[in-house]
């Protein structure tokens, strides 16, 4: 039985004290869900939130991480820094650090090597742009983005690692693709890492979509059976549409 992942990307938005108030709403109501429930919030707030979701079914993750140990890079956090103020995760290749910071696979790569030497869990976020939508590239791209990023990655430590297909296109755009063209792409990654790894590995691996996920449309997403989570950036920015798109996974039927 593959993890299944409800995960909230804040970005930049919400001070640590509208956190800590967004947590003492969203912590009762939890309790009882068996998903993993994610929250990837700015690094300023990793410890705040990390102490109250202590004993708690919510991990607290990192947007980002440097592919450096530590050194002289000016304001970056590294994964052992990550980890010490209590994140357990952290994305990596968000598509907001590839396209606004020049982030590209190879650098995903090192960032999850970071991550797996300090522990941490790796939200690997991969997918098409619209160029590749247009051009039958979706897979192609998959296929690339996959190969590169998980480069010197063994087999035995993909238990640190959960794959975010998010299409380009669909991210805060309020578009989504069809279920069968999200199905589509989760059937892509599996053979890919098949064929990298083998079909143990690849059934292993918790593969969630993002990109305008919304408390709407997650009625229609959870009918996906080989989908085993959902990453939410807008909307989980309101406790009670992150809480809903909760409720409703949980009641997911596989
Ligand atoms: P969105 O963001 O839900 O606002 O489209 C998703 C993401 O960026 O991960």
């Amino acid at each position: 039985m593959r993890k299944k992942y409800v995960i909230a990307n804040f970005k930049m938005n919400k001070l640590d004290s509208e956190i800590e108030e967004y947590l003492s709403t969203l912590i009762p109501l939890t309790v009882a869900g068996t998903s993993q429930i994610v929250l990837a919030v700015p690094s300023v707030s990793i410890k705040t939130a990390s102490t109250k979701c202590k004993d708690t079914n919510i991990m607290i993750s990192a947007q980002n991480v440097s592919e450096h140990d530590f050194g002289s890079y000016t304001g970056e956090n590294n994964a052992e820094m990550i980890k010490a103020v209590g994140a357990s995760a952290t994305l990596v290749g968000h598509s907001e650090r590839r396209g606004g910071y020049g982030e590209n696979d190879d650098i995903a790569n090192k960032k999850i090597l970071c991550a797996l030497k300090s522990g941490l869990v790796s939200i690997l976020c991969i997918g098409e742009t619209i160029f590749d939508r247009k051009n039958n590239l979706t897979e192609k791209a998959i296929k690339s983005q996959l190969t590169s990023c998980l480069k010197s990655i063994y087999a035995n430590e993909f238990n640190h690692i959960v794959i975010a297909y998010e299409p380009v296109w669909a991210i805060g755009t309020g578009v989504t693709p069809t279920n069968q063209e999200i199905e589509q792409s989760i059937k892509c990654i599996r053979s890919v890492l098949t064929d990298i790894y083998d079909e143990d590995i690849a059934n292993s691996v918790s593969i969630v979509y993002g990109g305008s996920v919304t408390d709407l449309n997650i009625r229609e997403l959870v009918k996906i059976s080989s989908l085993d989570g959902v990453l939410v950036g807008g909307a989980s920015l309101s406790c009670e549409k992150f809480s809903k798109i909760i409720s409703i996974f949980e009641k997911k039927k596989n």
